[in-house]
Parts: C-alpha cells; structure tokens; sequence
C-alpha cells in the first residue's frame, strides 16, 4: 500500500442530535490503530457538535462544498466556513451527488481546486454504475473521472482518492478483493502515466462500496487498497473501530 492507511467514514444524510452524540461517545471510548489516519463526515449542521466532542485523535471532513469563496450562494456551505468549523477534508464527487444531484465532472473539479487551494484536504470520489461494469467501461469511467481532477488540480499533495463501485454502495454487494484490487492497481497506472511516478506511489486509494466489520479485513490486505470510505457501517462506533483496526 502507500502511505498511511486512511479510513473515513461518510455519515451522510443521517442522524440526529442524539444519536450523533451516542455515536461519537462511542468512538471516544474505542481503541483505534495509531497507524491509520480517521475522518469522520457528519451532515453540515453537526459538523460543530463533533468537532466540539469529538477526541482529536478523528478528523473532521464535510461531505461537500461550494466551488469558491462564499458570498450570495443561497443555500451553500463555503471552505472558508468548513475551515472555521475545523474541518480538514473535504468529500467530493461521491456517486450520490453525482448521480442522484446531477454534478458533473467540471463542477466536482473546481471545487477540488478551490478547497486544496484553501487548504482542505480532499476524498476524491470516483466510480461507475452496474451498467458500466457490464459494458466493460469500468476502466474508462474511472480514468475519465481521475483526469477530470488532475485537469483541475495543481498537487496530489492533499488528495485520497475513493474508489466506489456505484453498484456496491448501500447494497451490501461489496466488491470482491480482486475487484478493488483490479482498479487500484489501474488507477494508480493512470496516476504514474499520467500525473506523475512519485504521485502514483504516495497518493492513497482507499475502497468505498459495503465495506463492514465483516468483510474489511480480506479487502485491506489486497496491495493497492490504501484504507476505506465506509457508509452504513461507519455509523456504528464499534464497527467503525473495526474497520479502522483492519490495518495490515
Ligand atoms: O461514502 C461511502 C460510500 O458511499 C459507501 O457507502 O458503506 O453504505 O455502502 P456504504
């Protein structure tokens, strides 16, 4: 693998005041792996409970955020905020703002380019649909999305890149080892070709797509699977811990 295993876990639209507070009173009280670095997503409006309750030890990512420095933007959140509230990262191009929302590829770069530019690191998400995998496109996909964030971005520097299958979000059909391992190892190809060899060796590509407390272990042992951007499962402290101590 390259680097620093790197588990996040994506809490997207669910929660409330209180069980956001037993969640993350739970994950204070895990014993977590030194080795790997931990970022949790909450929605927007819990962003400063957890970070106000949080231990350290877990960094803050907003699950998205606007193209530029804010202003008139009805209804968006800017860096500049995320930044006041402490978040380090950012999620972007996540399958379901992509499809279900409608961001394209331009959109999802240039708020790439802003947020490093600000300083946020970025979880760049990428991945295709069932329909895509069956045609044989899973490759193009997946290289389409990648130089659609190389085409924006001056530096890998603070980039993880997220592979997930569309197909294996939210069903409970993860991807099988040599599945992930098969695009990893592609996209990291793409990165040497194409941004550069010492990029490509340090950027991590961590697996999204029904990873849990029961399938982590297989998946992180593969090679190029550099740690996990988990959904469902991250919304349980224990299992999260799990996962995150699935570091090999
Ligand atoms: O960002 C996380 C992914 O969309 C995975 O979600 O673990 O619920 O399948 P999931």
């Amino acid at each position: 693998g390259s680097g620093k295993f790197f588990v996040g876990g994506n809490w997207k639209c669910n929660g409330t005041k209180d069980s956001i507070s037993k969640l993350v009173s739970d994950l204070n009280s895990a014993t977590l792996e030194s080795d790997v670095d931990v970022v949790v997503a909450p929605p927007f409006v819990y962003i400063d409970q957890v970070k106000n309750s949080l231990t350290d030890r877990i960094e803050i990512a907003a699950q998205n955020c606007w193209t530029g420095k804010g202003g008139a933007f009805t209804g968006e959140i800017s860096v500049e905020q995320l930044k006041d509230l402490g978040c380090k990262w950012v999620v972007l191009g996540h399958s379901e703002r992509r499809h279900v929302i409608g961001e394209d590829d331009q959109f999802i770069g240039k708020k790439a380019a802003y947020a490093l530019s600000e300083g946020v690191g970025v979880i760049a998400c990428i991945g295709e649909l069932l329909e895509e995998r069956e045609a044989g496109k899973t490759f193009d996909v997946c290289f389409q999305q990648m130089k659609a964030y190389a085409d924006a971005v001056p530096s890998w520097d603070n980039i993880v890149v997220a592979y997930e299958p569309v197909w294996a979000i939210g069903t409970g059909k993860v991807a099988s080892p040599e599945q992930a391992q098969e695009v990893h190892i592609a996209v990291r190809d793409w990165l040497s070709k194409n941004v550069s060899a010492e990029v490509a060796s340090k950027t991590r590509i961590i697996y999204g797509g029904s990873v849990n407390g029961g399938n982590c272990a297989e998946l992180a042992k593969k090679e190029d699977i550099d740690g996990f951007l988990v959904g469902g499962a991250s919304l349980k402290g224990p299992e999260f811990a799990t996962i995150i101590n699935s570091v090999t």
